[in-house]
């Protein structure tokens, strides 16, 4: 019940492990690791619902956003970030202080305003506020972006395989939630005129127009691939080929499987006034604690609370019996 924090490492990720261990024995395995990295590619895209051109495989969520956002610099016009931004988002943008950007870190609700009202060169908002796991309204702020010609960035890590992504021009997702890989690659779409418009200092062979070609000069590759950078780390690849190759199973068969799981929460979200959400967060009492564990319920605790983020991994039985033990042990206070 902590997928929002990070997956749990299923039959298929770890098939995809043992995959990689295997490819060792091959003579040259580097073909066959290229070949896994396209197959992810075309994995990613399907989810992203975007042409495998406009998918970027970086490390991580985070480090994709900063070579994005390096790759438009200089430019001293303004990044909003929304304050409900996972920190780590936040720090990709502030970083680009130093090449010259402002950046504003703003409530998720001026957004849309402030962008219409004085054009940015970019907005960083999340696809759910992770305190409370409350779906938040991004699709105003992408046409509001759109309109004004500042690239809209979403942060899907909290949703991406689980919800629909949203339009935007640039869409991030840690690869160990919904995902269910492990920590090692992430997945990012960038609309190709944006990136176009971005070329990254911070490259690498695999971000090059020809990878095999190992020529000595700057020529980045066309579209979302020159945010690839460097040698990718290929145990997360195939763990993350492995997983969604089963995800991509389980949603053609079960499509409405990820709004039965979120839906058989609703019991918890006593407080949510008629909003869509992605996860429950509650106020943690030892007790609530005391009863997950009991019952070898892994779910996210952190200082604020407590966060019970099923996904497609875990069945509507094992959600309601999570219900069912919270409901009988506290009163239940959700967080708005
Ligand atoms: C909402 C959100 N975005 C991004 C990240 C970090 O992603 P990555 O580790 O892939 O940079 C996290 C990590 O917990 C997160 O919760």
């Amino acid at each position: 019940m902590a997928t929002a924090s990070y997956a749990p490492l299923t039959a298929c990720a770890r098939e995809g492990l043992a995959r990689f261990e295997r490819s060792y024995e091959a003579q040259h395995p580097w073909d066959a690791w290229a070949a896994e990295l396209e197959e992810l590619r075309g994995l990613a895209a399907a989810v992203l619902g975007v042409p495998d051109g406009e998918v970027a495989l970086p490390a991580s969520a985070c480090s994709g956003l900063a070579v994005f956002l390096e790759g438009l610099m200089p430019d001293h016009r303004t990044i909003l970030v929304a304050d409900s931004c996972f920190p780590g988002i936040a720090q990709a943008c502030h970083a680009q202080v130093r090449l010259g950007a402002r950046v504003r870190s703003v409530p998720f609700d001026d957004i849309a305003e402030l962008t219409t009202d004085d054009p940015p060169l970019a907005v960083v908002v999340p696809q759910l506020c992770s305190q409370t796991g409350y779906l938040l309204n991004v699709d105003r702020v992408v046409s509001c972006a759109d309109a004004s010609g500042a690239v809209a960035i979403v942060d899907c890590s909290h949703g991406l395989g689980h919800l629909p992504p949203p339009p935007a021009s640039v869409v991030l997702s840690s690869g160990y939630k919904y995902l269910f890989g492990v920590p090692g690659v992430a997945c990012m779409r960038v609309r190709n005129d944006w990136a176009e418009r971005s070329r990254p200092a911070i490259t690498g062979w695999f971000g090059a127009r020809d990878v095999l070609g190992l020529r000595p000069v700057y020529d980045p590759a066309e579209g979302a691939r020159r945010f690839d950078a460097g040698t990718p780390s290929f145990p997360a690849v195939f763990a993350l080929v492995g997983a969604l190759r089963a995800l991509k199973q389980i949603l053609t068969d079960e499509p409405g499987l990820p709004a039965l799981i979120t839906g058989a929460l609703r019991p918890l979200q006593s407080q949510a006034e008629g909003r869509d959400f992605g996860f429950v967060s509650l106020c943690s009492t030892e007790q609530v604690v005391d009863v997950l564990s009991h019952l070898n319920i892994v779910a996210d605790r952190r200082a604020e609370g407590i966060r019970i983020a099923p996904s497609v991994a875990n069945t509507v039985t094992e959600v309601e019996r999570v219900v069912d033990a919270i409901c009988s042990t506290v009163e239940i206070d959700a967080q708005r």
